[in-house]
């Protein structure tokens, strides 16, 4: 990316992160060559995508002074999790609106909310975009200096962030015929298609999506893509069908664990001993798992996984993540 482009980051991530091939799963796939790039190794609080985003939101909130991060997520967000872990780090507040009610237990992500010292705010039954937007009002009115962070740090340094990490993973190889990762708020994949285009890759970004139908994601992150592009005076704009979104893998919705992520966490598990997630990157390994099977990815291909993170999670499952023969 031009020089011209840099924009104010403070440093929260270990980078680059490693890229390493997973010649077991290749060969028990029956090809196509798999290789996997560990954005679980971001190295802040367990790691995970948020991390390179939220070096580019931390440095804009020092430079409009802020004092206190508000942002929301599910009640076992990863990017409230990394959000709290870059606040405690960097000498800011927290203040993380929580989908729902609390839940009686404790455990991952939320436990580490609190561990890094997180004041959480449950929305109930409200709509907790309506309650975020609330609590930043409140805060500022008592004077905290609030810095708002989108949901899933999705805005045009999120962005941005996911563009450089192109620019790092084309660095270390570039011969990739697709990259496949979880796709929600949108944020990574329009940085990854911003930065392809920047960096000239020719090969498919396919996100497959977490929770919600295909058309709408698209439509967000042609968006992200168009305006972060007009915002760094960039002349590139994508219209929504050139966003590549596979939505056949949401099985129950948002967070519910079928045989398609127990059986993806079970192969990353016992082929490569990596770990995978239950709510993203275990059902978007499932669902490229699923296009191999299907020859919808052929065997002569090489394809790049993301590990966005999400980890903590998995203890919150417990056994429910293990596959039970019928
Ligand atoms: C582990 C994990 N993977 C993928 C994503 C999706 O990233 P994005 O919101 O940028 O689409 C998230 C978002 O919360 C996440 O926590």
């Amino acid at each position: 990316m031009p020089e011209s482009f840099d924009v104010p980051k403070i440093n929260l991530a270990f980078l680059p992160t490693p890229l390493e091939a997973l010649p077991t799963l290749s060969k028990v796939l029956g090809g196509p060559k798999l290789w996997i790039k560990r954005d679980d190794h971001t190295g802040l609080a367990l790691g995970g995508n948020k991390v390179r985003k939220l070096e580019f939101l931390l440095a804009d909130a020092r430079e409009k002074e802020a004092e206190l991060l508000v942002t929301r997520g599910a009640h076992q967000s990863n990017h409230c999790r990394q959000t709290a872990a870059a606040a405690a780090k960097s000498g800011f507040g927290c203040k993380l609106v929580l989908t729902g009610e609390r839940p009686k237990d404790v455990t991952g992500n939320l436990l580490l909310d609190w561990l890094f010292g997180a004041e959480t705010v449950w929305s109930g039954a409200r709509d907790p975009e309506e309650v975020l937007a609330e609590t930043f009002e409140t805060a500022d009115l008592q004077g905290l200096k609030p810095y708002l962070i989108p949901y899933g740090g999705s805005n045009k340094l999120g962005v941005y962030a996911y563009a450089k990490a192109m620019e790092e993973l084309q660095l270390q190889d570039s011969s990739f015929d697709r990259i496949v990762f979880a796709s929600s708020s949108g944020g990574t994949q329009a940085g990854l298609i911003l930065g392809g285009y920047l960096s000239g890759f020719e090969g498919e970004i396919l996100g497959i999506s977490v929770d919600e139908k295909a058309s709408d994601l698209q439509a967000r992150i042609a968006n992200l893509v168009n305006s972060t592009a007009q915002w760094l005076g960039v002349e590139y704009s994508i219209e929504p069908e050139m966003v590549r979104v596979e939505d056949g893998y949401l099985g129950e919705g948002y967070a519910k664990v079928s045989n398609l992520e127990r059986e993806a966490i079970r192969d990353f598990a016992q082929h490569e001993g990596i770990l995978l997630d239950p709510v993203y990157t275990g059902r978007a390994a499932g669902g490229l798992m699923s296009l191999i099977r299907r020859g919808e990815i052929q065997g002569d291909e090489r394809v790049l996984f993301l590990h966005t993170g999400g980890t903590p999670a998995i203890f919150v499952y417990g056994e429910g993540l293990i596959v039970r023969s019928a």
